[in-house]
């Protein structure tokens, strides 16, 4: 299994260090995000869902304040001792799902500090966002936007995972979404994909429940668990949901639409 932090992290957040110094690479980047789109860039940052305003009160139903506290936030070196404990703990249940290196390309997996340290540069050029989510001030799981591309494409790749103890209670659906609404609202990108195995049934469930699109299977998309393994795209454009009539992911839930 990977032990570098993401459910699917891309070939880049595993690969070595490549030829060019910060510099060079700064360089390069400046290049790729272009005027205008490093301008509205920030990091770290912290997702908060809104606050439910006029919810009428249900008998029986959990009143907004009893609900569980939800932050998405940037990954920290000092999560990695609470990371550890829940993927090891995890590991078994997450093994399926897992992105893996395939051999003979090289590439190493980083010690937890490392990643933490690479991901923060990657991000702070425009590359990547690693989130972790926080519920009731546990690290309950992670998100990884990985990679971030600019210039013509101005698209993310989105991966997740979460622990059993919060699993199915829609709290992954909320983050994803407000990471979406992120996304594709204050960062700018015009496309954000999702990448889910056909067997996984849990997060076919969380993307078709966000109304994202589907857009068919790729074959031999990533490989996982120590295989190549098909996956069915889904994905989500700015205008579609953020457009003059867009609601934005976080709002179609509270709505129900
Ligand atoms: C995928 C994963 C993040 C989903 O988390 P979750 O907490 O179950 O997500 P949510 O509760 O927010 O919503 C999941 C959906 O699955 C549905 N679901 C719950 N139990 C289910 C089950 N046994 N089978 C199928 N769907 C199920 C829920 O009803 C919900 O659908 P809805 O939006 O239509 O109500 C979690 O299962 C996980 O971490 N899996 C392992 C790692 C992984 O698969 N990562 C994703 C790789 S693409």
């Amino acid at each position: 299994m990977a032990d570098d932090g993401a459910a699917q992290p891309s070939p880049a957040s595993t690969a070595p260090a490549g030829p060019c110094n910060g510099r060079l690479r700064r360089a390069a980047a400046g290049l790729l995000l272009g005027g205008g789109s490093s301008a509205r860039f920030t990091w770290p940052v912290r997702l908060e869902p809104e606050p439910v305003r006029g919810e009428p009160a249900r008998r029986g139903s959990v009143s907004p304040a009893a609900r569980p506290s939800v932050v998405v936030r940037e990954l920290r070196a000092d999560d990695e001792d609470a990371w550890r404990a829940l993927r090891q703990a995890e590991n078994d249940r997450l093994a399926p799902w897992e992105a893996t290196l395939p051999v003979g390309g090289g590439e190493v997996l980083s010690a937890f500090p490392v990643f933490v340290r690479r991901q923060a540069r990657r991000a702070r050029l425009g590359e990547a966002m690693p989130f972790v989510v926080e519920v009731d001030g546990a690290l309950a799981g992670q998100v990884a936007v990985d990679p971030i591309t600019w210039g013509a494409t101005r698209s993310a790749q989105v991966g997740y995972w979460i622990g059993s103890t919060w699993q199915g209670r829609g709290i992954m659906r909320l983050s994803v979404a407000l990471v979406l609404d992120h996304l594709l609202g204050p960062v700018g990108l015009h496309r954000v994909e999702i990448n889910v195995r056909p067997e996984n049934e849990r997060s076919l469930a969380l993307c078709r429940g966000l109304g994202l699109r589907e857009e068919g299977l790729r074959r031999g998309y990533m490989h996982i668990n120590g295989s190549w393994a098909d996956h069915v795209s889904f994905a989500a454009l700015a205008e579609e949901v953020h457009g003059p009539d867009g609601t934005g992911f976080q709002e179609r839930l509270t709505r129900g639409s």
